[in-house]
């Protein structure tokens, strides 16, 4: 039985939802519960195009003990098109196994994204993705107005989930989607503890 960790699970192309994932895996850790970063390969309409096993660089991916043995899952995709990206909607089509056997039921989840342009569908992305995780039996859990940056932002961040708007040229994040993902990854690390 492995020691108890959060998983945080994302898919990204230009590194941005990584750079999310990788603040909100330190904001974990500092509430005291580890951190499991992973991955999920991307998809192709090539039907012989595979990925390599291990990732040629960034976190490994995810495997089924990852997601069933996590005390609170994390999640993070780009938007696209005001929803989640396929890759990651394709490894959640296949959790049937998961919400068969129950084992992510009452385990606290949050949810965060980046875009590129400021109102181009942030909120109905991270909406789009607690569904699948409140079939699991997930407790959502976003970011409350106790975090002050929410009211100061005029970038990311919202109370449904930490975001970042990385502009046309992969902006780097800014200060506040920064304490904003550090806040969330530490709520969740909080709950998970408690809730284990
Ligand atoms: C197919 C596709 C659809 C996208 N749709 C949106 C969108 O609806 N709104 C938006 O603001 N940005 C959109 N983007 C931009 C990405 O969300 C943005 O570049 C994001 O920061 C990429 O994250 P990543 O660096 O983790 O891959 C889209 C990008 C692609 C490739």
């Amino acid at each position: 039985m492995s020691k108890p960790y959060v998983l945080v699970l994302y898919y990204s192309r230009h590194g941005a939802t990584r750079t999310m994932a990788k603040h909100i895996a330190r904001g974990i850790e500092q509430s005291g519960i580890e951190a499991r970063l992973r991955t999920v390969p991307s998809i192709s309409t090539t039907c012989e195009a595979v990925e390599p096993a291990i990732p040629e660089e960034g976190s490994l991916y995810c495997t089924e003990q990852d997601l069933s043995n996590c005390s609170g899952l994390a999640l993070g995709s780009p938007t696209r098109f005001g929803n989640m990206a396929a890759p990651l909607k394709y490894f959640i089509d296949g959790t049937s196994a998961q919400w068969l056997s129950g084992t992510l039921i009452n385990k606290p989840a949050c949810v965060f994204s980046s875009s590129s342009s400021l109102h181009g569908g942030q909120e109905t992305t991270l909406l789009s993705m607690m569904i699948p995780l409140l079939h699991h039996g997930m407790v959502i859990a976003g970011l409350p107005y106790s975090e002050t940056a929410l009211l100061d932002t005029t970038t990311g961040g919202t109370p449904y989930g930490a975001t970042h708007v990385a502009g046309q040229n992969n902006r780097a994040l800014d200060e506040i989607e920064l304490s904003l993902c550090l806040a969330q990854g530490k709520r969740l690390g909080e709950l998970a503890s408690k809730l284990s």
